[in-house]
């Protein structure tokens, strides 16, 4: 199986901009590395345009970097025949031929090598590890298949191959909420099966926590940080990644360091690192499961009511002043709209955040 190293890789695109008569320059990757271990499956999560399926493109060879380098193993991909590279890609819209039917779709590759007669087999095994009946689908043409149809024939095709690694770019955004989950499901089976290098691009956080065993953050061209999905969520290293990752997300509220200890308009009190200087400005992040009921904390005005049957929990929504944040209750606590209530912070749950730069501090 094949490792995925990308070095320093930046890329450029001239954009033209107004009536057409000017350009400008958009660095699309800005110094990016990674690397993806051997049959481990690599998330990359961020907003839209922040570089996502330009560095899938490089890492499949459809792109070419202004600088840096990507390689399979130890060889670089420049190096490796188009031929050889041995990789699968499932894109958004699934991209199959229109007036193939999904049979053809899915064996051409084993049919230009005469080894058709495989690919009953192959589908057979996908249908039985993913719990659905692909073969019904093989005698349909792509007008004839739904959306989520589609794409498990474009995973069928590329696991047909025997890819030496696999790129996905958001293969499930445009299916509804409950497709995208089983489809989500189906593939993590098929990926525990078939242990392939895989590189996973999406925009939804609990498609990158089901299937991937790292997570990269992305933000305008960069990696903001990579870990697995409880070390971006207990050690976010900024505030662009504590607050892209979780749901509900992380309450922030601003202060200012006093004699070693955080205080903010509402909240205070709290003791942080010794070494910054009074006036310091500090953002402290506390997840919602942080805020804890407790009688003798800040007072707040229950604004809203959200119950979330599946965790058994509500979601408070709370103000006081010119602050507003929210906490998690137990489903069974009385509490009403309008009602006053009193809280303090978890001290385990504080993350602190250099207010000027985001960057974590504490
Ligand atoms: N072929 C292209 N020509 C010009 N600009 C591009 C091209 N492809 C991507 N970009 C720009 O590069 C940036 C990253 O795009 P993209 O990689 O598609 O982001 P994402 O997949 O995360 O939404 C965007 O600003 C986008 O407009
Ligand atoms: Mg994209």
């Amino acid at each position: 199986m094949t490792t995925i190293t990308v070095q320093h890789v930046t890329k450029h695109f001239h954009q033209t901009i107004g009536d057409g008569t000017e350009t400008r320059k958009v660095a699309a990757l800005d110094n990016v590395s990674l690397k993806v271990a051997s049959g481990s499956v690599l998330a990359i999560l961020g907003p839209s345009g922040c570089g996502k399926t330009t560095l899938l493109r490089c890492i499949a060879g459809l792109e070419h970097p202004d600088s840096g380098a990507i390689l399979y193993d130890h060889a670089d991909l420049r190096d490796i025949p188009l031929q050889e590279r041995g990789i699968g890609m499932v894109f958004q819209d699934g991209a199959l031929m229109p007036h193939w039917e999904a049979e053809k779709t899915v064996g051409f590759f084993m049919w230009l090598r005469h080894r058709e007669s495989e690919v009953p087999e192959r589908v057979a095994r996908i249908s039985q590890i993913t719990g659905i009946g692909l073969d019904k689908l093989m005698p349909r043409k792509p007008s004839q298949l739904s959306g989520g149809e589609k794409q498990r024939v474009a995973i069928a095709r590329a696991l047909t191959r025997d890819p030496k690694v696999f790129l996905f770019d958001e293969p499930f955004s445009s299916l509804d909420a409950k497709l995208r989950a089983n489809a989500r499901i189906e593939l993590k089976k098929l990926l525990h099966e078939f242990p392939v290098t895989s590189i996973y691009v999406t925009h939804d956080q609990q498609e990158a926590i089901t299937l991937a065993h790292r997570i990269a953050v992305m933000r305008a061209g960069q990696i903001e940080q990579i870990g697995t999905y409880r070390d971006l969520y207990y050690n976010p290293l900024n505030l662009f990644v504590a607050t892209f990752f979780g749901t509900p997300t992380i309450n922030l509220f601003d202060g200012v360091i006093q004699s070693h200890h955080w205080q903010g308009e509402n909240f205070g009190g709290y003791p942080v690192r010794g070494d910054l200087d009074d006036g310091t400005g500090v953002t402290l992040g506390v997840r919602p499961e942080a805020v804890l009921l407790s009688d003798d904390g800040v007072a707040a005005r229950v604004e809203s009511v959200i119950p979330f049957f599946a965790e058994r929990h509500l979601l408070l929504e709370l103000t006081a002043g010119r602050e507003r944040w929210h906490m998690t209750v137990p489903e069974s606590t009385p509490v009403k709209v309008g009602s006053t209530i009193h809280m303090a912070f978890d001290p385990d749950g504080i993350h602190c955040f250099d207010s000027k730069t985001g960057r974590r501090i504490g």
